[in-house]
């Protein structure tokens, strides 16, 4: 799909050595000889599913923030839990609402198929987020590539990591802080709550009683709380789904900026970044809310940011053959045909 042409190509060449030396840095073409067909195989998979599940792109980019947020982008979010493994699919931010786990699965298994023990699972949520961008007319995403996959998770990091929908703006901060991450990030990456959806057990306190006064939140628009307490009432299903964007809930684009403008962030985190008396948030929200070509600069820049975070590369980690386990789980299980298996995977990635 990409890393062709002549200035590319003659990157390629230049860096072709490098992969496996242990200061490995990651770059865009890093599968432009072991994998070439990678993310037209990513894209495939995504689009099929997207025309079904049009919440999917919104998912896999989730799915993507939740990975590196917790060791880095390192695909620990994706083991299961084993005698070894505490899952961080059951961390409170992640259970029963991470979505995307089988179509990872999907994509690895045909991955598997072109490019035998070659892509890492790592590497397949970068990608799966990059396609869903572009699925969901966001700014088209250039990551490098050659990301690993660890051989740990850590349930206790992911809740302790993972920013929650009721912190305020300093919470908010320190959290993306933690990462390395600036509050230019934080405005641009919050963006990515222009599509996808919220359970109404995230926002019933601002419909009813919020911080326990009785009232609604007041930062929240009246005509678009009328509009939300008919969607989640009071005592009713807290897993009624509520878009992030009335407008276009399944598009990425700046409408996230112009509803915090006029008081229609849905989640309490999501309106502190403009209502937040005297915030430095205010000046990037305007910014981004009147220029499309502003927020997809920014957003590209920092998701590319957030994709570098405590990356393993060069010989740390593994390549997973099955996206949910690390391989010695695997060799455990079948030793014969695994350990074969890797084998040939790594001569012809090399
Ligand atoms: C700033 C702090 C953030 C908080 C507090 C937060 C919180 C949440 C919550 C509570 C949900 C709904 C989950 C559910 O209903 O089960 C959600 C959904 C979502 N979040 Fe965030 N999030 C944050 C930042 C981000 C970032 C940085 C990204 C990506 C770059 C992101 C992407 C998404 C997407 C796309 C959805 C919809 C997922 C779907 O429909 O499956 N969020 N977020
Ligand atoms: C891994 O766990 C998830 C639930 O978190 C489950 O849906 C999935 O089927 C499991 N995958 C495998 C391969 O066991
Ligand atoms: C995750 O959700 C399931 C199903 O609702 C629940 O039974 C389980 O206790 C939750 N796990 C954790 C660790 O909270
Ligand atoms: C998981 O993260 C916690 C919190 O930072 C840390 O104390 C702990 O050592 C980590 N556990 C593992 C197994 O890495
Ligand atoms: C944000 O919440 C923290 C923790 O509850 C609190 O200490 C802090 O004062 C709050 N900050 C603002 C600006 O409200
Ligand atoms: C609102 O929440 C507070 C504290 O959690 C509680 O004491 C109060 O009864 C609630 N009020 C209503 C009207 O539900």
């Amino acid at each position: 799909m990409r890393c062709f042409g002549f200035i590319v190509v003659g990157l390629v060449a230049v860096l072709g050595g490098l992969p496996f030396s242990s200061n490995a840095k990651l770059e865009p073409c890093f599968y432009k000889k072991t994998c070439p067909q990678v993310h037209f195989i990513v894209f495939k998979v995504v689009e099929k599913v997207s025309r079904t599940d049009p919440r999917m792109p919104a998912s896999l980019v989730r799915l993507f923030f939740h990975d590196c947020f917790v060791q880095g982008c390192d695909a620990s979010i994706l083991l299961n839990n084993t005698a070894t493994i505490v899952s961080e699919q059951q961390a409170l931010p992640n259970n029963n609402s991470i979505r995307g786990l089988d179509v990872v699965n999907q994509i690895k298994t045909e991955l598997e198929k072109a490019c035998p023990g070659v892509v890492s699972c790592a590497d397949i949520l970068t990608l799966a987020a990059e396609v869903s961008s572009v699925l969901a007319h966001g700014p088209y995403l250039k990551f490098p590539l050659g990301r690993r996959d660890s051989l740990t998770a850590n349930r206790t990091l992911a809740n302790q990591n993972l920013p929650a929908p009721f912190f305020n703006l300093t919470q908010l901060k320190a959290a993306f802080a933690v990462q390395g991450l600036d509050t230019t990030d934080l405005v641009a990456l919050s963006g990515a709550h222009s599509f996808g959806r919220v359970r109404c057990l995230f926002i019933l306190d601002r419909l009813y009683n919020f911080s326990g006064t009785g009232r609604p939140d007041p930062t929240l628009d009246t005509t678009y709380l009328k509009q939300l307490r008919q969607i989640c009432p009071q005592g009713g299903p807290p897993n009624n789904l509520v878009n992030f964007d009335p407008t276009t809930p399944d598009t990425l684009d700046k409408n996230y900026y112009s509803n915090l403008q006029v008081k229609k962030g849905l989640l309490q985190s999501d309106q502190e970044l403009f209502s937040t008396p005297g915030a430095d948030t205010i000046s990037i929200v305007n910014k981004f809310s009147s220029g499309q070509i502003a927020f997809f600069k920014s957003f590209s820049a920092s998701m590319i940011k957030m994709g570098n975070i405590g990356v393993l590369t060069g010989k740390k980690g593994e390549i997973r053959k099955q996206c949910n386990f690390v391989n010695k789980k695997s060799a455990e299980l079948d030793i014969g045909s695994v350990a074969s298996e890797s084998e040939e995977g790594l001569v012809s990635s090399i």
